[in-house]
C-alpha cells in the first residue's frame, strides 16, 4: 500500500539526514496545530508524530489529558504499562503499534465521551531525552430532531414544545415564522449523564389563524442547522367539550439536515410537560400543603429573621449568637422548624421575588453545617441554586445547569416521600423547573438560603408563603377542575402534630427583622397572622 512506499521514502530521507539531525539533536515531536474534532461515540486519533522518523519502540510513551488526571495512556519498555490510566479511559485507548517504528505514537480514542474534550500532551522519551507536543481534542455531537409537540393550553390557544436531544456544546434553539420573525419563548436545558444537551423550547399561540411555524437549531460548533416546521391547521383552536384532556400530537417532520447525522440512545431525564400538566400536579401537591417557618437556632449569624419566622433575609452585620453545632456558619442558611418525615408528603412555597441569589431544598438533618462544603446530595442537601442573577443550579453529582426561561417569583417545592421524589416548581409561571429522585427513606428538613446581600443588590426577604385554603379556590379559578381542600384537611394533611408547638409572646405585627436570639421558634395560629396575610397576597398576587 501507499504506507509502505511512503515509509521507504521516509526511511531513505532519515538516512541522508541522520548525522546532521542526531548530532544537532533537532528532533521534534509534532502533535497537530489545528485542534481534533471528534462526534461523542465515535473512534479519534490525536496525531504524534516524532521527526525525523525514528523508532519509538523502546521509548517510553505518555499521553495525559490537561483535564482528567492520571494517564490516559502510556507505554514503557516494548509494552503498554496501564497501571497508572484514569479508569475513565480504560479500555479506549491505543498506540498503533505497527507505526511505532515510525516513530509514529498517535493514540487510538475509542467511543469518544464529551469529558474527552481538552488539551493532550503527548510525552515520548528515554533516560536522556524527552519531547512532548500537544494536542487539542474538540468534542461534540449533533442532537436527535428536532421534534415538535403541541398541546392545547387553557387559554383558547396551544402550546408548541420543541424537542431536541443530544447536543453537545449546546445550541441555540428559536421558533420563528414563514416569514422568519422570530417568536417569543421559553427555553429549557438539561444535561444527561453523559453531559449531553437535551433541550426544549416552549411558545404560545394564540392566533387561531392557519399558519406554519419553525422550530430551528443551530450549532456554531458543527456550523449546522436542523429544523423542523409544523403547518398548523386553525380546528386545533375551537374548543371541544373536554378542554383539559390533554391532546398530544407529535408531528416530526424533519426537514433540513446538513452535515453527520448520528444517532445516539438517550436517557432523557424529564419528559416534555404542559402547563395544564403542571396546574393539575401543583394542585394535587397542595393537599399536602404545609405551613413551615424556619428554626432562627439553626441560622447563620448573618441572617435575619423576621418575628414571625417567615422572612429571611441576609445582613453584613452578625448577631451576637452562640456558635453551636447545629448552627450554619459558612453558607448564610437556616433550617425550618418542622421535620419532614420519611415517606409522608409536603408542599411548601416560598416567595423569591426579584432576588438575585437564593439557595432552596432539603436536608438530612444530620448533615455537616459547617464550613462551605457542596449542598450536594452526597453531602445531604438535595437543592437548587440561583445565583448572579442568571444561573440556575441543581446540586445533583455532577451538577445541572437549569435554564428557566422566566426568573421564579414564588417557587414551590413537594416532597413526595412515598414516591422518593423531590420536585421543584416555577409557581408563579407553572412551570417545572427540577425533581431529585431520593435514594432512601429519610426525615429531612427544608433548607433556604437567601444568599449574601451584595451590597443590597440582593438584600430582600425570602419569605415563606402563608398556604392559606383559599389558595386553592384560587388556582380553581382558572376553571381547572380541583379537589376541594377545607382548612381542617389542609392542617390535618400537614405534620403539624409531629411539631413540639411552643407558644409565642411576640406581636405579630411587628414587622422589623429582629435578632433572633430571643425569639420562640413556633407560633400556634389557626388563623393567619396579619403579616401572614400580607405574605399570602404577596404570594398569590404575583
Ligand atoms: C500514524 O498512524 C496512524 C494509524 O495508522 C495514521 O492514521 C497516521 O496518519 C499516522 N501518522 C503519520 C504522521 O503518519
Ligand atoms: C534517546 O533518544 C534520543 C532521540 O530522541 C537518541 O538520540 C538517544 O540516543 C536516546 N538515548 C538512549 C539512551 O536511548
Ligand atoms: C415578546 O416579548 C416582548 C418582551 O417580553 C414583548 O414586548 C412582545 O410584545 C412579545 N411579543 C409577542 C408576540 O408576544
Ligand atoms: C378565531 O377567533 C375569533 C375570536 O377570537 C373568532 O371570531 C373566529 O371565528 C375564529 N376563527 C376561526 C377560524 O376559528
Amino acid at each position: 500500500m501507499e504506507l509502505s512506499a511512503s515509509s521507504g521514502l521516509w526511511a531513505f530521507v532519515f538516512f541522508c539526514h541522520i548525522g546532521i539531525l542526531v548530532s544537532s539533536e533537532s528532533f521534534t515531536l509534532k502533535g497537530s496545530d489545528s485542534p481534533v474534532i471528534a462526534t461523542v461515540g465515535t473512534d479519534v486519533i490525536l496525531p504524534c508524530q516524532l521527526s525525523p522518523r525514528t523508532s519509538a519502540k523502546q521509548m517510553e510513551v505518555r499521553w495525559h489529558s490537561s483535564e482528567i488526571a492520571g494517564l490516559t495512556h502510556h507505554y514503557e519498555n516494548g509494552h503498554d504499562a496501564l497501571q497508572k490510566q484514569n479508569p475513565h479511559y480504560q479500555g479506549r485507548t491505543e498506540l498503533f503499534k505497527e507505526e511505532l517504528p515510525n516513530g509514529n505514537v498517535s493514540l487510538l480514542l475509542k467511543k469518544v465521551q464529551v469529558a474527552d474534550g481538552g488539551s493532550y500532551v503527548c510525552f515520548i522519551g528515554n533516560k536522556s531525552n524527552y519531547l512532548e507536543s500537544l494536542v487539542e481534542l474538540k468534542v461534540g455531537a449533533v442532537g436527535t430532531g428536532p421534534t415538535i409537540s403541541v398541546h392545547r393550553s387553557q387559554d383558547q390557544g396551544v402550546t408548541l414544545t420543541c424537542s431536541s436531544e443530544g447536543w453537545y456544546p449546546e445550541p441555540a434553539i428559536m421558533w420563528a415564522d414563514r416569514h422568519g420573525q422570530r417568536q417569543n419563548s421559553t427555553m429549557l436545558s438539561v444535561k444527561d449523564v453523559q453531559g449531553l444537551h437535551n433541550i426544549q423550547s416552549h411558545v404560545d399561540v394564540k392566533d387561531n389563524k392557519s399558519q406554519v411555524l419553525v422550530c430551528r437549531l443551530q450549532s456554531n460548533f458543527w456550523d449546522q442547522t436542523r429544523q423542523s416546521e409544523l403547518q398548523l391547521s386553525s380546528d386545533l383552536f375551537p374548543y371541544d367539550k373536554h378542554p383539559y384532556v390533554v391532546t398530544t400530537v407529535i408531528l416530526c417532520l424533519l426537514l433540513v439536515i446538513f452535515g453527520v447525522v448520528t444517532g445516539f440512545i438517550f436517557k432523557t431525564e424529564r419528559e416534555s410537560k404542559g402547563k395544564l400538566q403542571i396546574a393539575k400536579e401543583l394542585l394535587k401537591a397542595r393537599n399536602s400543603a404545609v405551613q413551615i417557618r424556619v428554626d432562627p437556632n439553626t441560622a447563620h449569624p448573618n441572617l435575619h429573621i423576621s418575628s414571625d419566622c417567615l422572612h429571611v433575609s441576609h445582613s453584613d452585620q452578625k448577631q451576637e449568637v452562640t456558635d453551636t453545632l447545629e448552627r450554619f456558619d459558612g453558607w448564610a442558611c437556616v433550617l425550618g422548624s418542622e421535620t419532614l418525615r420519611a415517606g409522608k408528603e409536603y408542599y411548601w412555597e416560598v416567595y423569591v421575588g426579584n432576588k438575585t441569589d437564593w439557595d432552596l431544598g432539603v436536608t438530612d438533618g444530620k448533615a455537616n453545617r459547617k464550613g462551605w462544603q457542596d449542598l450536594k446530595p452526597e453531602n445531604g442537601y438535595w437543592g437548587i441554586r440561583f445565583f448572579n442573577s442568571t444561573d440556575y443550579i441543581a446540586f445533583e453529582d455532577p451538577e445541572v445547569k437549569l435554564k428557566l426561561g422566566k426568573q421564579p417569583k414564588v417557587v414551590g417545592i413537594h416532597l413526595d416521600g412515598k414516591a422518593q421524589r423531590l420536585d421543584f416548581y416555577d409557581v408563579s409561571d407553572m412551570s417545572h423547573i427540577y425533581t431529585f429522585s431520593l435514594k432512601f427513606p429519610l426525615d429531612v428538613y427544608p433548607y433556604f438560603c437567601p444568599g449574601l446581600n451584595k451590597n443590597g443588590k440582593n438584600k430582600d426577604p425570602l419569605n415563606l408563603c402563608f398556604l392559606s385554603p383559599d389558595y386553592s379556590d384560587l388556582m380553581s379559578s382558572t376553571s381547572i377542575p380541583s379537589p376541594h381542600i377545607s382548612t381542617s384537611e389542609l392542617l390535618e394533611g400537614t405534620n403539624r402534630k409531629d411539631v413540639a408547638v411552643e407558644h409565642s409572646n411576640l406581636k405579630n405585627s411587628d414587622d422589623a427583622t429582629l435578632p433572633f436570639l430571643h425569639q420562640a421558634p413556633f407560633i400556634q395560629k389557626q388563623e393567619p397572622s396579619p403579616q401572614s396575610v400580607n405574605m399570602h397576597k404577596l404570594c398569590i398576587g404575583s
